[in-house]
């Protein structure tokens, strides 16, 4: 058997890593291609060193563009790809541009597709992520789900019930194996924080990132609330407010930085007292942390993350994210966790893809 899998984009490369060792242990022929959606070192290669991911078999070089111009691009060039290495079966994770463009061009070549994380569903349109997710999972032959609500989501849209498989969690299994090794980090030093005495902040989605007044004011009113606030900053977040002059004017309290490698920010998360983020994968990562989360938006793919209070949405509304800050500052810090997030999400999934040779058949 040989295996595609197909990465591009920063929280890609996280949920491929436990994937590409459990295919590795088990000497099964695997190409890893790197779409190249991210290409700022900051962005990509420090999360390859970081966690041990050895370069990609093959990187496009498609880089930023609009929607259209960067999905077309990757499809044309995967297409080349999958004609010359011919897989058995095609990985894409998460729900990236990457993801729908590896997914539609593995298809359309009659190459079977696996979507890790599939099921997931904020049920707004008005997100790019929402559009990949429902488009991959209605193509794929195998959706490897990481909760229970994703299994019903799946189901409810007609998606073959045996072609859906509850594994939990992949970039949890990444989280739980690099913990020690964040323990090491000296972030903390480097930045002169002392634990628990920061806020921890990130923000880049599209529909944060469209107004960039609404954008500022939520800085200023989060400075003015005397709380320290570290920000490593997105480049998409970091050029609109340098191109509305805003980035010098925020005010004291906020810390903006460079983006971080995976395990500088896994140290700087686990020893927040709180993390703001409109991210989807960091509200999962701060419930493993038992650390408090508000999600600047105003719905949530990971329902069960809302579960016992880990997590409060409450879009881009100041009043209501001071509030909600004051509030998660009393709460105790310790909180379920769901099931199968655990360290043996990426050998649930290749057993499953051995046991299951009926299913590569579209
Ligand atoms: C993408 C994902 C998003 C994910 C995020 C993680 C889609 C639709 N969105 O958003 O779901 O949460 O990655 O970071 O796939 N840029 C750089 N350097 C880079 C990459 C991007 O400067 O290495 C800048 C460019 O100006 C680019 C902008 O960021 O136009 C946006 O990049 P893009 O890949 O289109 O989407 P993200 O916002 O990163």
């Amino acid at each position: 058997m040989k295996i595609l899998s197909i990465v591009g984009a920063r929280p890609n490369f996280m949920k491929i890593k436990p994937l590409y060792e459990e295919f590795k242990k088990r000497k099964i022929s695997q190409v890893l291609v790197h779409t190249g959606q991210h290409y700022d070192e900051n962005m990509s290669k420090v999360f390859f060193e970081d966690l041990e991911l050895p370069k990609p078999d093959i990187f496009l070089g498609v880089g930023s563009g609009t929607h259209g111009v960067q999905t077309g691009l990757m499809m044309s060039k995967i297409e080349e790809v999958l004609s010359k290495e011919k897989p058995d079966l095609t990985i894409v994770v998460g729900d990236v541009n990457s993801t729908l463009a590896g997914a539609i061009s593995s298809i359309k070549m009659q190459i079977p597709v696996a979507h890790v994380e599939a099921g997931y569903r904020s049920f707004d349109m008005k997100m790019p992520e929402e559009i990949n997710r429902i488009l991959v999972d209605r193509i794929s032959q195998f959706l490897f789900a990481p909760t229970e609500d994703a299994i019903n989501n799946l189901m409810s849209e007609g998606i073959n019930r045996k072609r859906i498989f509850f594994v939990g969690n992949i970039m949890i299994e990444t989280l739980l194996l690099n913990i020690q090794k964040a323990k090491k980090s000296k972030i903390l030093e480097t930045l002169s924080l002392d634990p628990s005495n920061y806020g921890l902040m990130t923000i880049h989605r599209a529909e944060n990132t469209a107004d960039p007044k609404k954008l500022f004011k939520l800085f200023i009113s989060l400075s003015e609330m005397g709380i320290k606030i570290i920000v490593p900053l997105h480049p998409r977040t970091k050029k609109i407010l340098e191109e509305n002059t805003y980035l010098e004017k925020i005010g004291k309290n906020i810390e903006i930085i460079e983006p971080l490698g995976y395990i500088d920010f896994l140290r700087l998360m686990s020893n927040s007292k709180f993390i703001l983020t409109d991210s989807g994968g960091i509200q999962e990562e701060a419930l493993m942390l038992d650390i408090p989360c508000i999600t600047l938006r105003n719905n949530t793919e990971r329902v069960v993350t809302l579960k016992d209070g880990a997590n409060t949405l409450v879009g881009m509304d100041p009043l209501k994210l001071s509030l909600a800050i004051k509030r998660i500052q009393k709460i105790k810090r310790s909180y379920p966790k769901p099931p199968l997030w655990d360290d043996k999400v990426a050998e649930r999934i290749v057993n499953v893809i051995s046991d299951h040779p009926e299913l590569f058949f579209l």
